[in-house]
């Protein structure tokens, strides 16, 4: 069949899974894009981790883990004890060992619960932790954000709930403001919700931090895996890695990021699995959010006009010496008059 919607795919299609049919309907909705998780599969996160770590010019990592270290055991005691520390989007949680270490020090045992659709790869590096520190349990939840936080909201235990890696910066800029709200219903007065986000306002920095060194996850293993779940044909080198910086100057909004591959040429894709043809125009764009945003540029007004919209109250803050990354305490706010 030549079509390129999701409502066409053949009816013999069977066995895929729900969460791949979600990324089938965005990859041929009008305006295409893939949901952002997509990209992390376990070579994905692997490559993200490896990447992230020896990068030159995306100083994120290192930013936030200088924050962290300093700052680990402020963190930590944000909560009182008996507590559960939960890491959204938590990947290969490097930087969230150093709260494990705080809460260790402080709390003794507890039980870490990392939210991550890469439920393989969190599963691998859960593994990894339990042996690292004894006495610490460790229970990933492999699904999306929310789910994972209701997941955890019946517990008995105070929640210390992180989001690292600048990955909020993500969520549409449409919908943060009513994803916080959500969160915030789940959670109680003593639990916290520990945000750490890029403050990068530098083009130049910008430009280089977002340049081709990201090839090899957000295009080259991304199409692989399109070509491997959808017994597809894409060929990587028919696209092209695109970034573009868009800056706002208002509390209410950040600046952000757009990441994109662009179409060389008009070229038809087959998916075998789906029984399903793509026609991309010259110069057509997939992105990587449903939302305009890729990544988030903050300053602290707009975050704490976040804050104040989703019904948070900013416990404390703390960035690096350059003042280019914050991490960010937020407090679920009296809500009740
Ligand atoms: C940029 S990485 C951050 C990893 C880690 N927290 C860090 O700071 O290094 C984003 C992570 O969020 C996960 N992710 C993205 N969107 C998600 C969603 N909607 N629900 C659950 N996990 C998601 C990805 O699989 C990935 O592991």
């Amino acid at each position: 069949m030549t079509s390129d919607r999701a409502s066409d795919v053949s009816d013999d299609v069977i066995d895929v899974a729900d969460d791949l049919m979600s990324v089938v309907a965005s990859l041929t909705s009008s305006r295409r894009y893939v949901p952002q998780w997509y990209v992390y599969d376990t070579r994905g996160s692997e490559l993200c981790e490896e990447l992230i770590q020896k990068s030159k010019t995306y100083k994120v990592w290192q930013h936030e883990y200088s924050i962290l270290q300093t700052h680990a055991d402020d963190i930590a005691s944000k909560v009182s004890y008996p507590a559960v520390l939960v890491d959204l989007g938590s990947g290969a949680s490097s930087k969230t060992r150093l709260i494990i270490e705080a809460m260790r020090k402080l709390y003794g045992n507890f039980t870490f619960v990392p939210v991550d659709m890469a439920k393989e790869f969190i599963e691998t590096c859960g593994r990894r932790l339990e042996t690292d520190y004894p006495g610490l349990t460790v229970e990933p939840f492999g699904g999306l954000y929310m789910d994972g936080v209701r997941h955890v909201a019946s517990r008995d235990e105070a929640k210390l709930l992180l989001w690292l890696g600048n990955s909020f910066s993500n969520v549409s800029v449409h919908h943060q403001v009513e994803m916080l709200q959500d969160i915030r219903e789940q959670l109680t007065e003593r639990d916290r919700l520990v945000l750490g986000v890029d403050m990068n306002a530098d083009r130049e920095a910008l430009s280089q931090a977002y340049g081709d060194q990201w090839i090899p996850i957000w295009r080259d293993n991304f199409i692989c895996r399109l070509n491997k779940d959808f017994g597809g044909n894409m060929d990587v080198d028919r696209f092209e890695f695109d970034y573009e910086l868009v800056e706002k100057s208002t509390d209410e909004e950040p600046s952000y990021v757009v990441l994109s591959l662009i179409s060389s040429g008009k070229q038809r894709v087959h998916f075998e699995t789906l029984g399903l043809d793509i026609d991309f125009e010259d110069g057509e764009k997939i992105y990587f959010y449903e939302g305009p945003n890729t990544s988030c540029k903050w300053n602290l007004r707009q975050l704490r006009r976040l804050a104040e919209k989703s019904g948070f109250a900013v416990d404390a803050h703390w960035t690096n010496d350059e003042e280019n990354y914050c991490v960010i305490c937020l407090a679920p706010a009296d809500t009740s008059d």
